[in-house]
């Protein structure tokens, strides 16, 4: 397990570029943590990073959102709302995934029974800061976790 300590939004957007370059892809990676730590965020920074110049939103309100670049698709999924994991059977995810798929979902245990099994998995929680800054600091610990290569 890797561990990134994030101090504010631009080390967040530096580290989802040192991520992307770690995944191999087809990749499904699961990105766990409460609510606005900054799961998005990190998203549109491996999307970047991945070569995508336009603006990327958050698939907040219509779960999915695809994006694609010369190296990969990138499916990036918010299962915040969904009520029911059968619900995104709809989706056809195993009809999205093939060699150059890249999947970043949010909130995944919404989906749990319906999704494939996570490659890596990234976890954003509120880090304490240096002591001298309020609770509602921006630093974040990130850890990254290659599933594959847990024995
Ligand atoms: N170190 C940091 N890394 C990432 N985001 C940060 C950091 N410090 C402050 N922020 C802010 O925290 C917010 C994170 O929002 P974001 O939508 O990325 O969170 P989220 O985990 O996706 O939320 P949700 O649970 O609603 O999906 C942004 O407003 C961002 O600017
Ligand atoms: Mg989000």
């Amino acid at each position: 397990m890797q561990t990134y300590h994030s101090q504010n939004l631009n080390d967040t957007k530096a580290i989802g570029e040192t991520l992307f370059k770690q995944l191999e892809l087809p990749a499904c990676v699961y990105l766990l943590g409460g609510m606005g730590v900054g799961k998005t965020s990190l998203c549109q920074a491996i999307i970047q990073a991945a070569g995508y110049a336009e603006a990327v939103t958050s698939p907040t309100y219509n779960l999915i959102q695809e994006y694609t670049v010369d190296s990969c698709t990138i499916y990036h999924m918010d299962l915040y709302r969904l009520q029911d994991p059968a619900e995104i059977e709809y989706l056809g995810l195993d009809d999205l995934w093939h060699s150059k798929s890249l999947f970043l979902i949010e909130w995944p245990n919404n989906g749990e029974g319906f999704l494939r099994k996570a490659d890596f998995t990234i976890s954003i929680s509120q880090e304490g800061g240096n002591g001298q800054t309020s609770a509602a600091s921006d630093s974040r610990l990130i850890t990254f976790e290659n599933s594959k290569k847990i024995a």
